[in-house]
């Protein structure tokens, strides 16, 4: 059942052109299919091989070939695929298949949402729609017709120009729609709809002129301008930094609520899940504000990294995810700030991606094999996959990394390749020697550097030895060494940096190739070390700091990223002690050091309003998890809350300065600075409603009833909700009822309203998320809805979701198993909690396993069976 990356073969037939015609009806849909094909003579054939087309879920209605109707005897099909054999080396198909949209609850091929007609092609969706050689290797010319009813569908799209509109008499319109870059089927899309839509326009580097649009439905047509801005800003970004320029007259984007990932790049027709798309100062928070200026820009950016140039095959996936990802962490990294962007992201990378690299479903960031391409959507194909990039990009220097990417486009335009290709271009173009780096590729797990130091006085000289190692994953049990490069800084007693090299340059970029190195530089005093600055690679850093050595690097390190990093790893240190203080039954008690740290943070003017909104968030409950052999659920959170309410006690007179000197009334506004402001002034709050103290109810009460955008809004509801008071009990439900009258109409901010309840210790148990389910705002089918509740719970909520009971394992299982029969996609992600069975105590892990057992004896879907016995093996 797996398809293995070395058993890649082109082709026998490419297609040149497809054209396709869509008869969108409320019983059926009847697609009729013409295509071009030619074999592929760069095989060697002794005679004219079969063509085997795939497809899925579909009636055929006839088939012919060169306009000859065929008849049963002369095709073979089943419900997988349609085999037909050609007699000549060119030749026309004409095929008439039916469908049923309106009952496609697996939200890929043509698939209904609200009342609209949509589509999702990637990977395999496609097969859903037409028989096909559904593969990305296959790039034809696609010209589409949409016929559908004019009252219920008055807007018609798909991919590229509109090249003909008229009216049919019987109450439909047509309209045709001809894209002139070749695709594969993945970025094939089609609309049909009642929809309202803004529009601009962008004029290119070149002087051309682009016609903007996002298209919703009628109600949301107030919350586009925010992506709209970003879309302009993306496009203004690729061109400058890549020279990247569009290449259609119209650039479209569509907004449904039924979507099981974040976004999809259809040439020209980008479809967005409405969470990654809407936005409207009232109803979405800064976060989304950056979400979705990250996701458009990113959606946008594969114009080029994925649609100009394609993978080959979907092993190839990080081909052009990891390059996406890394394109879009740098235009935010621009448009924002650079430093609290990658913290951001390294925050995600180590609490979720190493994760991921350390479990079951380990694989390299070009996974060899798979049995569901669906499940290889992973944090390691698009975020290890952008650090990866990101390492070429610190080895050849961002001007040599332009120049590798202007040749990998102008080498593969119009072409379907492989990871191979990109890093060669990037060879090439510099003249460097990636061989040795492209382990990155090929090899899972999440390297492990130890680092060891000694300094010669006489000799005044300083070493750093670093050993790496990388931890056996599935299928892999040994690995070659990396090249890693780390970049380092060193640090005088003063905290003043040190010249590292003749050029006076204060970080260095060490190229680690060997299981074992030492580096040595020139010291007149024995310095401390400013390990992996800007997380240099995505590895895990082992060096014995004291906690005097991590407060100073704190606050004197020139590196903002381990500024952070350093109090993260004081955090970290602090907090694991308390874990075993706790496991152990001794009395708890908050190192002083650790508490004057924050003291520092948070009166040091000269740090950033979002900087010290970064460092004091500690880390989470699911990073800590990560620090344990046998995770211990109930002492970490234990730890974490006694950590915070010290912090909130001896800094509490600081914490109220900030909260009210931030807390005033200004305009709403996206930018930086205000998102800074408002993150800090919530932090703060969520610090102040530790303290069991009732004038910070009545602090979160205020501002919940006098917030004018979500941001506030949202985290005066959510620390009302966790407020340690007794008197928050009635006031969070008197403001979770006032909310929910409020937005009972905006599905997004009711799902917010769903996740917040739930994620709260306190508040959110089991019986919580019951009755919430039965909630009129819910929806048992709708991904976004799923996500927020059962994954926010699951995930969100580890003290609850892991109740020695077992009762939330069999409460997952049932929902997977109900998921499942309608969306095996959104089933095999809901499932993931339990695939860490492994990391529990034997009483959970036993009650996890028995959970993953009762899920196996089912009729399971390709994506689940995979996620399952992967997960049991
Ligand atoms: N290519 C899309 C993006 O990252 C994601 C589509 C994923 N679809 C899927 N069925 N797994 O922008
Ligand atoms: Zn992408």
């Amino acid at each position: 059942r797996a398809i293995y990356l070395k058993d890649y073969q082109q082709p026998d037939y490419w297609i040149e052109t497809t054209a396709l015609s869509f008869e969108l009806g409320e019983e059926s849909t009847l697609v009729t299919s013409t295509l071009n094909f030619k074999l592929n003579d760069t095989k060697t054939h002794a005679q004219l091989p079969e063509l085997t087309l795939v497809g899925e879920n579909m009636e055929l209605v006839s088939v012919a070939i060169d306009g000859a109707v065929l008849s049963g005897d002369q095709y073979k099909v089943d419900s997988e695929q349609l085999v037909l054999q050609p007699q000549s080396e060119a030749f026309e198909t004409y095929i008439v298949t039916r469908i049923k949209p309106q009952e496609n609850t697996s939200l890929e091929g043509l698939y209904k949402s609200g009342g609209m007609f949509c589509t999702q092609c990637e990977a395999e969706g496609f097969r859903k729609i037409t028989y096909y050689l559904d593969r990305p290797d296959v790039m034809s010319i696609f010209t589409t017709t949409v016929i559908g009813d004019k009252d219920k569908y008055p807007v018609l799209l798909s991919n590229g120009n509109a090249i003909e509109r008229k009216d049919l008499d019987d109450g439909r319109h047509m309209v045709t729609w001809n894209d002139p870059f070749k695709k594969p089927a993945y970025l094939f899309a089609l609309v049909g709809g009642n929809l309202e839509f803004i529009e601009d326009t962008f004029t290119t580097m070149s002087g051309r002129e682009v016609t903007l649009r996002i298209f919703v439905e009628p109600h949301n047509i107030t919350k586009c301008d925010h992506a709209m801005r970003s879309l302009k800003k993306s496009m203004k970004w690729d061109e400058e930094v890549y020279g990247r320029e569009y290449d259609l007259d119209i650039f479209m984007i569509v907004a449904v609520d039924d979507f099981n990932m974040g976004a999809m790049e259809n040439k020209g027709l980008n479809i967005f899940n409405s969470t990654c798309v809407l936005a409207r100062p009232d109803n979405a928070t800064d976060a989304a504000h950056e979400r979705i200026d990250a996701i458009v820009a990113h959606e946008y950016f594969h114009n080029w990294s994925g649609n100009r140039v394609t993978c080959r095959d979907w092993f190839q996936l990080s081909l052009k995810e990891g390059f996406t990802v890394f394109r879009d962490a740098e235009y935010t990294a621009d448009m924002y700030s650079r430093t609290v962007k990658r913290i951001q992201d390294v925050n995600f990378l180590r609490s979720a991606q190493f994760v991921e690299d350390a479990g079951p479903m380990a694989h390299p960031i070009r996974p060899e094999s798979f049995i569901e391409i669906s499940n290889f959507y992973t944090l390691t194909v698009y975020e290890k996959g952008a650090e990866v990039v990101r390492m070429i990009h610190s080895i050849v220097g961002s001007e040599g990394f332009r120049k590798g990417s202007d040749l990998y486009f102008d080498r593969h335009d119009g072409q379907a390749v492989t990871t191979e290709d990109f890093v060669a271009a990037m060879e090439d173009a510099n003249g460097v020697d990636l061989s040795q780096f492209k382990r990155w590729y090929s090899q899972a797990g999440t390297p492990v550097l130890d680092v060891s130091d000694s300094y010669d006085e006489d000799a005044q000289e300083y070493s750093l030895t670093i050993k790496q190692s990388c931890p056996a994953t599935p299928g892999q049990d040994t690995k070659l060494p990396f090249h890693i490069p780390v970049a380092i800084g060193l640090l005088d007693g003063e905290g003043e940096p040190m010249p590292l090299n003749g050029e006076g340059e204060t970080t260095v970029v060490l190229d680690l190739k060997e299981p074992e190195q030492t580096f040595t530089f020139k010291a007149d005093e024995r310095p401390l070390p400013s390990l992996l600055r800007g997380f240099s690679a995505p590895v895990k850093v082992n060096y014995d700091y004291s906690r005097e050595d991590l407060i100073f690097l704190m606050s004197h390190d020139e590196d903002g990223f381990n500024r952070w990093d350093s109090c993260q790893r004081l955090a970290i240190n602090v907090l694991m002690e308390l874990v075993a203080d706790i496991q152990a039954g001794r009395e708890l008690a908050v190192d002083p050091q650790l508490l004057a740290a924050y003291g520092k943070v948070l009166a040091d003017e000269s740090l950033d309003l979002a900087m010290i909104a970064e460092m004091l968030l500690l880390p989470s409950e699911t990073l800590l998890a990560e620090q344990m052999d046998v995770i211990d659920v109930d002492a970490i959170h234990q730890a974490r809350e006694f950590v915070r309410g010290a912090i909130a006690e001896a800094h509490k007179e600081r914490l109220q300065q900030i909260y009210n000197s931030l807390n005033v009334d200004k305009p709403y506004q996206a930018e930086p600075e205000d998102i800074a402001e408002r993150r800090l002034k919530n932090i703060a709050l969520s610090y102040l409603v530790e303290l069991d103290d009732a004038a910070s109810v009545e602090l979160a009460q205020a501002q919940f009833a006098a917030a004018s955008n979500m941001t506030d809004s949202i985290a005066a509801l959510s620390n009302l909700i966790g407020a340690v008071h007794e008197s928050g009990k009635a006031v969070a439900e008197q403001a979770l009822a006032e909310f929910a009258e409020k937005w009972a109409d905006d599905t997004n901010v009711m799902n917010m309203w769903f996740s917040t309840q739930v994620t709260d210790s306190r508040f959110g148990t089991l019986a919580k998320v019951r009755e919430l389910m039965e909630h009129p705002g819910f929806d048992k089918k709708n991904p976004n809805k799923m996500r927020s509740l059962v994954s926010g719970y699951c995930s969100g909520n580890l003290v609850n979701f892991h109740n020695i009971s077992g009762e939330s394992y069999e409460f997952l299982a049932d929902e997977v198993i109900r998921i499942d029969a309608l969306n095996p996609q959104l089933a095999s992600r809901l499932i993931n909690p339990l695939t860490r069975w492994k990391r529990y105590d034997e009483k959970r892990r036993e009650l996890m396993l028995a959970a993953l057992k009762r899920i196996q004896q089912q009729d399971l879907s390709k994506d689940l069976f995979e996620v399952v016995s992967k997960s049991l093996a």
